[in-house]
This record gives C-alpha cells, structure tokens and sequence, in this order.
C-alpha cells in the first residue's frame, strides 16, 4: 500500500464528524457552584487571592442561588467564614442550630427546594487554631474526639436541610459513624459526600484566606491527615473504606494535577465520583486570563471537560456559574 488506509484527520476535518465521534460533553448539569458565607446583610467582600469571588451574606447567596437555577446548575456547596469571634479550641459553634451556615441553609432551602445544598463538614473554620480537627496538648488533631464533633456537626446540617453533608477533614472512620448517627435520627436520605482522597495539597491557599483560617493556621500543615502528594494506592484504599463505611460519592481533590487518580478511583469502584477545582487552579487561571495570557473561556471549558473525560460524573468549581453562562452562550 502506497499511503496508510487509516488517516486519523478524515473524522475530525469537518465540524459534523468531530461532533459525531466526541466521547464527553460538558453540561451545566455536571457543575456544583461554590459559595463562602458571611454574616451581615447585603455584605459582599473580596477575596484578594481570588478575583472574581466574593463573600456573600446570606442575601447575596440568594441571588447566586437563583442564578444556579436559572442556568441548570444543580446544587451549591457552602462553605461558612465565621466572625472570628465565634471560634474557640472546640469549635462549638459548627454544631449551633442557629450558626450562620444553618441560617443560610434554611433561607436557601425556602426559596429554592430543588437547588442542592452541599455543606462542608471540617472544623477549621470554626478552630482557633485552623485544623479541621480538635487537638492536643502537641497540636495533633485528635481522631476520635474530632469524629465525634462531626457527628454533631453532621446532624446540626442534616437538621438544618443539608441535602449532601461532605467531611472534608480526612479522619478516620468518620463516614461510618456520621452514617450510623444520620440513620439513627432519621435523617435516612440525607447523602455524604466524602472527599476521600485529599490530598496536603498547597493549591488551598485561597480557600484559607477565603474562610479567614490561613491566618490562625500560621505556619501550621495537615499532613497527619490528608494525603501525600505522592500517593495513588492509598487514595483508592481511602476511597474503598468511605464506600464501605455509607459514602454515597466520593471525591478526588483538587482536581487538574489528579486526573489520574480520578480515572483510577472511577474504574475501580464505578461509584458516584466527583471532583473539586480547587482555589489555586481557580486563582491560576484567573491570573493568566487577567495578564491577557490565556483565553479565559477557552481554557476553563477545557480543564472542566478533561475532569469528565478523566472520570469526574461532577465537579466543584468557582467557575460553575461563568461556564454554564459560556456553554449556554450567554
Ligand atoms: C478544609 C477545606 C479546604 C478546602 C475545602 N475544605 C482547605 C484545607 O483542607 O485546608 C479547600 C478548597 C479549595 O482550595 O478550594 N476543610
């Protein structure tokens, strides 16, 4: 034969068969936006290391709720940034049935039953120390008595309206004992969302000036309890005890320089499977797109299709809203 029969360009020359042989489609329906809570009302605040978010009180978070339903985005996941003064060595205030991430819950769920609320279950927001866990007198964050705070915390948001509660704190046996509480309370259909693979990743430093727990954490690591960056056996034995333990998804986190753990963790368990693109790869893009140095639109269409075509049946990002408004051509 003169020239190969195969020529790989003959599907992809006109825009009918690119179309036709294209594997994944990214759609509004496979977004969950993500929102940071303050108190006041008609507040809107900054976040310096990520342009384009904003703190929102709770009316503010009415409004994005209402662009997430409008644009078929179909749930948020809150996270609270508490007054500084409601933290203590406890954390307490995570489980208070009036703290501000209930009182948004239960605005939320009045005006938009269908949205889905996801609420984070971690104490650093509420630590003055910035762990997601209580610790002792060595700073280490403790297992058990920090399983047994999420338990309360993991009722007080299931109380509140939660549809999904998401431990994002990586102790151990968590999932099992916040699955025994839920059911034995009734909270039957309330889901867990568990961010089994999570990694000590230093792409979270936005998020920790967004919730206000940088500062307390100083110089501090979580490194006694997420993962190692190095590691993709152990996330698939953390994403196996989660499924065992009442996990209804899991997630891989943070997302673009994990795509292959998400595609392991899907092939081998075949389970609800999410991802989060976390601060830093939101604050990447946003630099590069503000410098003029990447096209903004092109490329966060392009990370949030590679995370389906890596495995991801959803993803967290701070982009939901804007993509939804790009892939709907608005
Ligand atoms: C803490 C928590 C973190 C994020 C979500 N929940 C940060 C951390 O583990 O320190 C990070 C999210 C992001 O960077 O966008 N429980």
């Amino acid at each position: 034969m003169s020239f190969p029969a195969i020529r790989m360009r003959r599907m992809r020359r006109d825009a009918f068969s690119r179309a036709l042989m294209r594997e994944h489609t990214l759609l509004p329906g496979d977004l969950i936006m993500v929102a940071f809570v303050i108190e006041g009302e008609g507040r809107r605040e900054r976040v310096p290391s990520m342009p384009g978010v904003d703190r929102l009180s709770i009316d503010g978070l009415l409004e994005l709720a209402g662009e997430c339903v409008r644009l078929g985005v179909p749930a948020l996941a809150l996270f609270p940034a508490p007054d500084p003064a409601v933290k203590s060595e406890d954390a307490a205030e995570a489980w208070n049935p009036d703290n501000l991430m209930h009182r948004a819950t239960r605005a939320l769920k009045a005006k938009y039953p269908q949205l889905g609320l996801i609420g984070d279950v971690a104490l650093d927001p509420y630590t003055t120390h910035g762990q997601d866990g209580l610790i002792d007198a060595d700073g280490y964050v403790m297992n058990e008595p920090t399983v047994q705070a999420l338990v309360k915390m993991s009722l007080a948001q299931a109380e509140a309206g939660m549809d999904f509660v998401a431990p994002s704190d990586m102790m151990d046996g968590r999932i099992g004992s916040i699955r025994d509480a839920l059911e034995a309370a009734g909270h039957i259909h309330t889901r867990i969302l568990a961010y089994s693979a999570k990694y000590a990743s230093s792409f979270y430093g936005p998020f920790r000036d967004a919730v206000g727990s940088a500062a307390n954490l100083g110089k501090g690591n979580k490194h006694t309890y997420q993962m190692d960056v190095a590691n993709s056996d152990e996330a698939l034995r953390e994403v196996e005890l989660d499924l065992a333990e009442g996990a209804d998804a899991v997630m891989v986190k943070p997302g673009m320089p994990y795509l292959d753990v998400l595609r392991r963790v899907k092939d081998a368990f075949g389970a609800p499977t999410f991802v989060y693109q976390v601060s830093g790869e939101y604050a990447m893009l946003k630099a590069a797109a503000q410098n003029g140095w990447l096209d903004e639109k092109a490329v966060v269409l392009e990370s949030l299709t590679a995370f389906k075509r890596a495995g991801a049946d959803a993803i967290l990002t701070y982009y939901a809203l804007d993509a939804a408004r790009w892939l709907r051509g608005e």
